[in-house]
């Protein structure tokens, strides 16, 4: 890739850091430490940014892009144009589970149905600056759409990688968008192994979330601000938040103190509450054993995209639940199930089972006096159900089948 950036290419980013040891190194498709490994983030200049500058641009993620690694003629370069996604009260969700001031934010309205278009939106950026030819990802299933998208509408050759046994629907959508989506036999962390050893044999290729991961994992700080934006410039007092890498939870928690130092928000405390399905859930399994260390796991649940037995950020996650009061908890299959079908016959939302983990995560917290419900609460709702339609076509269909006459109505006492 080229090393050879345009002034302002990565707008008032600065530098990148180690978040083990702080070393700094120059932007770029730098995303390993030089010294110790840890991984490196995006440090910045912010100067000063006010509500007023925000709130007078797009209703999409670039009304923020002076608090992201992208050039301020970012709108001007074809990409998806993710974000700015419905806030909604949910008095019904919150009466079933007794939660007093509960608020979905629906993240499976964004171009792809996921919130992957944000990261993806901001790796598309970096990927184009350092002059790469090729947009690649590993993915369990969402970033794979969303990268194949993108790369549609920017004109960049995709290529994207999933385990072989992922849901169709989900290989359905990558592949409507790209001639080169590639199945691979092995689970989610043996994508993620060959796409590192590609990443370091061919050159010009931005793996979105590997050799570029710094720039993409930006993109997940939106949600932070967005949920202050659109409370009011206010954070919640807590947050439920799936975790598969643990990226998005990090950089919630990256975006909601960002807000308090420029002094968007007031100061206050928050806590952050991660959710994992019990058949992959290394990182709430470290939390409750009050141990540092991940150790991963072989994933074995219905929550495909939550599926990664070894996540990169997993210690950070521990990090920000521990630091903020929060904690990291896991449902069942079949607790996920019924969250689904509770969410869509509350508020009118079809999520997927990503988004029914968070939900029946968030009961299970109520439900153990873990999350306090007077507390005024926002839980994220990161896909839509369409795409894991088989995780609960044996839950819901037809409660009857009949001739197409009044009487056949009447005789099946349907009311
Ligand atoms: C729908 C959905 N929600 C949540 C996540 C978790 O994201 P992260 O890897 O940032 O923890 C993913 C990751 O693939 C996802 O697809
Ligand atoms: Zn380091």
């Amino acid at each position: 890739m080229s090393n050879v950036l345009r002034p302002g290419a990565f707008g008032n980013a600065t530098n990148l850091a180690c978040r083990e040891c702080g070393t700094s190194v120059p932007l770029g498709p730098f995303y390993a430490c030089p010294e110790c490994f840890g991984p490196l983030e995006v440090a910045y200049d912010f100067g000063s940014v006010t509500r007023e500058e925000i709130e007078a641009g797009p209703r999409n993620i670039w009304r923020y892009k002076a608090l992201l690694p992208v050039p301020s003629d970012i709108e001007d370069s074809p990409n998806t144009e993710p974000g700015f996604t419905r806030l909604l009260k949910a008095n019904n969700l919150g009466r079933e589970l007794g939660i007093e001031n509960l608020w979905v934010k629906d993240d499976s309205t964004n171009p792809t149905n996921s919130f992957k278009d944000r990261v993806v939106a901001c790796a598309l950026s970096a990927a184009r600056e350092l002059g790469s030819k090729v947009f690649a990802c590993p993915s369990t299933g969402n970033l794979a759409n969303a990268v194949a998208a993108a790369g549609a509408r920017a004109g960049i050759k995709t290529v994207v990688f999933i385990p072989s046994n992922l849901e169709k629907p989900k290989q359905v959508n990558s592949a409507v968008f790209t001639d080169s989506l590639v199945a691979v036999n092995g689970n989610y962390d043996d994508v993620n192994k060959l796409a590192s050893e590609i990443a370091g044999e061919e050159d010009g290729w931005a793996f979105v979330n590997v050799n570029v991961r710094p720039f993409y994992a930006e993109g997940s700080k939106t949600l932070g601000y967005e949920i202050a934006e659109q409370l009011g410039w206010r954070l919640p007092d807590q947050i439920v938040i799936p975790v598969a890498s643990g990226s998005q939870l990090t950089k919630v928690d990256k975006a909601f103190q960002e807000l308090i130092k420029l002094g968007l928000v007031e100061d206050k405390p928050y806590k952050i509450f991660g959710a994992q399905a019990l058949g992959c859930s290394p990182v709430s399994t470290a939390f409750k054993a009050g141990v540092d260390a991940i150790r991963p796991v072989k994933p074995d649940t219905i929550a495909k995209s939550l599926a990664i037995g070894n996540p990169a950020d997993g210690i950070y996650v521990l990090d920000s639940c521990r630091r903020t009061g929060g904690s990291v908890e896991d449902v069942t299959d079949d607790e996920i199930r019924e969250a689904i079908v509770l969410l869509a016959r509350t508020e009118g939302i079809f999520t997927e089972t990503a988004g029914g983990t968070t939900v029946g995560v968030t009961k299970k917290l109520v439900e153990t006096g873990q999350l306090d419900p007077t507390l005024e609460t926002v839980i994220i709702n990161t896909g839509h159900g369409l795409k894991t339609l088989d995780a609960i076509s044996d839950q819901v269909g037809a409660i009857a089948t009949i001739d197409p006459s009044y009487d056949a109505f009447q005789a099946a006492g349907i009311i």
